[in-house]
């Protein structure tokens, strides 16, 4: 047997090794991803999936790996040679040469960081390719550091942060698309010959239309609780594309970067060009297995604060929209205090002096104050909240203006906007994004938060809202020869503002929004605290819109929130007792005015977040089994979480449409533990009678074989009967 093959199983023996070993195991708990690193040669992928023995490495690599019928797979397809393959990178050299060898010369470790070195086989350019482990996750990410040393700058026509090959067989693609009011909506496809693209061409937000993430299960149609799937992330807040690729070959082949489309990037000699993380899990537990995976690295290595439970908030915005007043806010502050909320939040309408805020057409940029409505300004309302025992938070929109505006008046070039052409536009008729590529304007972004955080030390919460695409493509502060790096630039600007403020506030819980769900991306939650799923509350769509969200991102980023009947985005009519059951599976809000609701409907608000404060740990810290698929159109959709302890679970299920004689299923629940014995209680219970099994243990056996049977309607007087019926149970482990 060869003997630098057997010596080349695990990173850490590698290193030990002097580096000189050709297979490469970068491993989680339960995953493995081999590669083959022999220098000289092209780093080849070799393997990734269930974790295997380090015998087992040895023979499948002796064996074969992954090489397909033609070729193995590169790591990082460059451009070049093979030109009939599909590639992560090209690019044209200073001298014009279009092709790359990459080439590897040695293997670093650095920490949890896995660095491949490559250089190019005649020029002087190099990639690092890099993948990283976490001690407690299951992902592993990777991306690409490019630069170079050649005389001019170098031209980046295609820069992906990675590949992988995917055997073919009955494999199957879910993903999320969507739009305004309508995010996160899940679509599942088999993979057939030809490209799945998934991409984002907004330029300032990137999930509204498609999301950035997949999941590919690999042994058919996806399940929840069952089968092989991967999943697939790009961490990224800009312009992202994703491709799945079938050819004549046995592996499908997914790529996944920046969208290099109208984003030419000029690299100078030296700078290094870091492509944004493309995260990847395998789970042999399903989809949920999958989410589990992301959700537990994202919340413990991601999300800002992510071990942290969020507050229970009143938000003003469908309440009162723009007619914002100092006894308004007062009153809404006492309403969610004296229902058991712990946060008020002020949306859009409060400032503006030359141009006040009166709807959406001017003001934004102008942040002070307008005195008319707030004569207390906002220390007042820090104040009031404080008094009412509550925090307080605040909407910004900080990469926006008005052309209506004291700020586009001082410095019409701040904008995003084609030298020579004419302005396009947005919300309103007057709205215009900022050009964050100038770090003048990343000052003043950056003062919006400062001036506020200075004059109220105790803000707690910021709501910051981005609700304009990049519309005219051209910068008025990059020069002509590098307008094609406005929307990487733009990002490159973005993300260091929000470092700067993370360094100054690190414990400012802030919301990411860009017209509801725009912003919900890995790549935004180092910096945010959980974005706001949709800027539609309809709680029948929302259970759609977070089951898809769910997939990548945990409860406690979901931003989910009771609000009016009839609803103002679908104008449909859901009791009560059915938009609160919806909410509660995600980070619970308010998004109502309180003086507009009965006693009745205030003491089950009260009585509801008195009960979520109960599982709040559990939705937002715990694990998710999605259990029917609201999708599946089986007339009801159900999910559970469960804590680590397997102690405690709290069990959701609503029904998604009714019919006299309709035969639901009995939704069996998963992720307990089949030897411990749970007491069932339900939460929000509007029924004149408990159920049957109320009060009564089960075994998890008997659940995860059995579930419950959940009655179809709620046992109420007849004036109080509707159409619509939801249940949410609080299990927990009797000793
Ligand atoms: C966007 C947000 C809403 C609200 C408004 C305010 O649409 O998604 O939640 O904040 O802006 O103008």
């Amino acid at each position: 047997m060869n003997k630098k093959r057997l010596t080349t199983l695990v990173v850490s023996c590698i290193a030990a090794l002097g580096l000189q070993a050709e297979n490469v195991n970068i491993s989680t708990k339960t995953t493995s991803l081999v590669v083959d690193a022999t220098k000289g040669n092209d780093l080849k992928f070799m393997y990734y999936g269930a974790k295997l023995s380090d015998k087992d490495i040895v023979t499948h690599c002796e064996t074969g790996g992954w090489k397909g019928q033609w070729n193995y797979y590169s790591t990082y397809p460059a451009y070049g040679v093979n030109c009939d393959q599909e590639y992560a990178l090209s690019v044209v050299h200073a001298n014009g040469d279009m092709a790359l060898e990459l080439r590897l010369e040695e293997v670093e470790k650095q920490g949890d960081v896995t660095i491949f070195k490559m250089k190019d086989k005649v020029q002087p350019f190099y990639v690092n390719v890099c993948y990283r482990t976490r001690p407690e996750s299951e992902v592993i990410e990777t991306w690409t550091e490019i630069f170079h040393q050649e005389k001019k700058p170098v031209r980046l026509t295609r820069f992906y942060s990675g590949s992988l090959p995917i055997r073919r067989g009955d494999v199957w693609v879910s993903h999320l698309y969507g739009s305004w009011a309508n995010e996160g909506q899940l679509c599942e496809e088999p993979l057939n010959a030809g490209m799945i693209v998934i991409e984002n061409k907004d330029g300032v937000r990137n999930s509204h239309t498609s999301h950035g993430e997949v999941m590919i299960s690999l042994d058919g149609k996806a399940r929840e609780n069952s089968g092989d799937v991967i999943g697939a992330a790009i961490c990224y807040t800009g312009n992202y594309k994703l491709s799945i690729n079938t050819h004549d070959d046995e592996y499908h082949q997914l790529f996944a970067g920046i969208n290099e489309e109208a984003s030419e990037y000029y690299l100078a000699k030296g700078e290094v060009f870091k492509t944004p993380v493309l995260a990847l899990t395998f789970s042999r537990e399903g989809l949920s297995g999958a989410s589990r995976n992301f959700h537990k690295w994202g919340r413990k290595y991601m999300l800002a604060h992510g071990d942290k439970v969020r507050d229970i908030l009143l938000n003003s915005w469908e309440g009162v929209y723009f007619d914002i007043n100092e006894q308004g806010m007062d009153q809404m502050m006492s309403d969610i205090a004296s229902m058991g909320g712990e946060l008020f939040v002020m949306d859009d309408g409060w400032f503006g002096d030359k141009y006040p805020r009166k709807t959406d057409n001017s003001s934004l940029g102008d942040w002070v104050v307008d005195r008319k409505k707030l004569p207390n300004g906002v220390p007042g309302l820090v104040k009031a909240a404080t008094k009412h025992g509550i925090k307080f938070g605040i909407w910004i929109e900080p990469e926006m203006t008005n052309s209506v505006s004291e700020l586009y008046e001082q410095h019409p070039d701040w904008v995003v906007k084609t030298p020579g052409r004419d302005l396009e536009m947005g919300r309103g008729g007057t709205q215009l994004v900022l050009d964050l590529s100038n770090p003048k304007v990343q000052d003043f972004a950056f003062s919006i938060v400062d001036n506020l955080m200075k004059e109220n030390p105790d803000l707690y919460y910021i709501k910051w809202d981005a609700n304009m695409n990049i519309r005219n493509h051209g910068s008025q502060y990059l020069s002509m020869d590098r307008q094609s790096h406005l929307l990487i630039d733009y990002h490159k600007g973005f993300i260091k503002l929000c470092e700067r403020i993370r360094a100054k506030y690190p414990d400012l819980i802030i919301q990411d929004c860009a017209s509801g769900g725009g912003r919900a991306n890995w790549g935004y939650m180092p910096y945010f605290d959980e974005f706001w799923v949709s800027d539609n509350t309809d709680a029948l769509q929302r259970v759609y819109m977070q089951w898809g969200t769910s997939y990548f991102f945990p409860a406690i980023t979901m931003a989910s929130h009771i609000s009016a009947a009839p609803n103002h985005q679908t104008f449909r009519t859901i009791p009560l007792k059915y938009r609160i059951d919806v909410a509660m599976s995600g980070r619970l809000g308010m998004e109502i005015q309180p003086k507009n609701m009965t006693d009745e409907e205030k003491t089950l608000c009260r009585k509801a977040i008195a009960d979520y404060k109960t599982i709040r740990p559990i939705v937002q810290l715990g694990n998710i089994y999605r259990l029917q698929s609201p999708y599946d159109k089986k007339g009801v959709a159900s999910l559970m979480y469960v804590d680590d302890t397997k102690d405690k679970a709290a069990f959701y299920w609503w029904k998604t449409e009714t019919f006299v004689n309709q035969h639901l299923p009995r939704v069996k629940m998963a992720g307990l533990d089949a030897s411990k014995y749970y007491r069932i209680h339900e939460f929000n219970r509007i029924d004149n009678n408990p159920l049957a099994f109320e009060g009564k243990t089960f075994s998890g056996e008997y659940l995860m074989a059995n579930g419950l049977d959940i009655p179809y309607t709620h046992d109420v007087d007849y004036n109080k009967k509707n159409a619509w019926s939801s249940r949410v149970l609080y299990l927990e482990a009797v000793k």
